[in-house]
C-alpha cells in the first residue's frame, strides 16, 4: 500500500497517526502529505477497531476518507477537536506557517482554530527560515474581485514590500474556485519579514476572506525524512 509513497511525507504521516487515540476527534487535512496521512489512519482505524470522530478540511479529504471507510460529520456535529493533523507549505523556526497550495486554508484554518492541538506533517523541503518563497495564497470574494486585487497590492506597498505579483490561480484557463465558492489570489513575495503585520493588513481588507498565514495555530510539525526517520519541531 505505501509502495511509490514519498518516504518522508510517509514518516511524518506515520508519526502523527501514532499520536491518535481511540475516542479522539480529529480534524483531517489537506494536500499529498494529509492524504497519506488519512491512508495511514484508516489502515489503524481497521486493524485496531479505534472509535474516532472525524471532520474534513476538504470535499477532496472528505472523499477519500469515506472511501477508505472513515465516517465524516461536519466540524458542527462534532462541535470540537482534540487534534487536527495538516500539511504545510512552508514552516519557519516560529512554527509559523503558510498553508493554501491546495486552496483549502480556509476551512484548515476554521478547523484548526477548533482544535486544542495541531500537528503538521511535512517533508523537508517544508522548513524555511523566512516565510515567503512560497507565494501567500489569499481566497477572496469574487464580487469585487479587481478591487479587492488593487486593496491587496496597496496594503503590500504599505508593508513594503515593494512591486510583487498578486496572480489569480488558475487551472488551465479556468478560475480555481475553492469549496467556499471563491477565488484564490497568490502573493508572490519572496520574504515575509512580518508575518503578524501582513497577516493583520490582509484580514483588513474586507472581500478577503481568509489568507494562507497559520500564526500561533501549530503546536507541533513533524518533519519526516527519507530514512524513515522524523524531527519534531515544538
Ligand atoms: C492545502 O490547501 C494546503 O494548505 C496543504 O496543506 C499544503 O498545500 C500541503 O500540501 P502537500 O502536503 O501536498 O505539500
Amino acid at each position: 500500500q505505501s509502495q511509490g509513497v514519498d518516504p518522508a511525507k510517509l514518516a511524518a504521516a506515520r508519526a502523527a497517526v501514532a499520536m491518535v487515540e481511540d475516542g479522539m476527534r480529529l480534524g483531517l487535512g489537506t494536500g499529498s502529505t494529509a492524504a497519506i496521512m488519512v491512508r495511514e489512519l484508516a489502515a489503524r482505524v481497521a486493524a485496531e477497531g479505534l472509535t474516532l470522530r472525524c471532520a474534513a478540511t476538504s470535499r477532496a479529504t472528505a472523499e477519500l476518507a469515506e472511501s477508505l471507510g472513515l465516517r465524516i460529520e461536519t466540524l458542527d456535529q462534532i462541535g470540537w477537536l482534540d487534534l487536527t493533523i495538516d500539511g504545510a507549505d512552508e514552516v519557519d523556526p516560529h512554527l509559523h506557517l503558510v498553508k493554501g497550495g491546495g486552496a483549502a486554508h480556509l476551512r484548515e484554518k476554521v478547523v484548526a482554530a477548533a482544535s486544542d492541538r495541531m500537528v503538521v506533517v511535512a517533508d523537508p523541503a517544508k522548513v524555511v527560515e523566512t516565510l515567503g518563497a512560497f507565494p501567500l495564497p489569499v481566497e477572496v470574494l469574487e464580487f469585487g474581485f479587481e478591487t479587492t486585487r488593487k486593496l491587496i497590492r496597496r496594503a503590500l506597498e504599505a508593508q513594503d514590500l515593494g512591486e510583487c505579483d498578486v496572480l489569480q490561480r488558475l487551472r488551465g484557463s479556468d478560475p480555481v474556485i475553492t469549496d467556499e465558492g471563491n477565488l484564490i489570489l497568490d502573493l508572490h513575495l519572496a520574504r515575509i519579514e512580518d508575518p503578524v503585520a501582513l497577516a493583520r493588513a490582509l484580514s483588513a481588507i474586507p472581500g478577503v476572506v481568509e489568507h494562507g498565514l497559520f500564526l500561533g495555530m501549530c503546536d507541533l510539525a513533524i518533519i519526516g525524512r527519507e530514512d524513515g526517520s522524523v524531527i519534531e519541531l515544538a
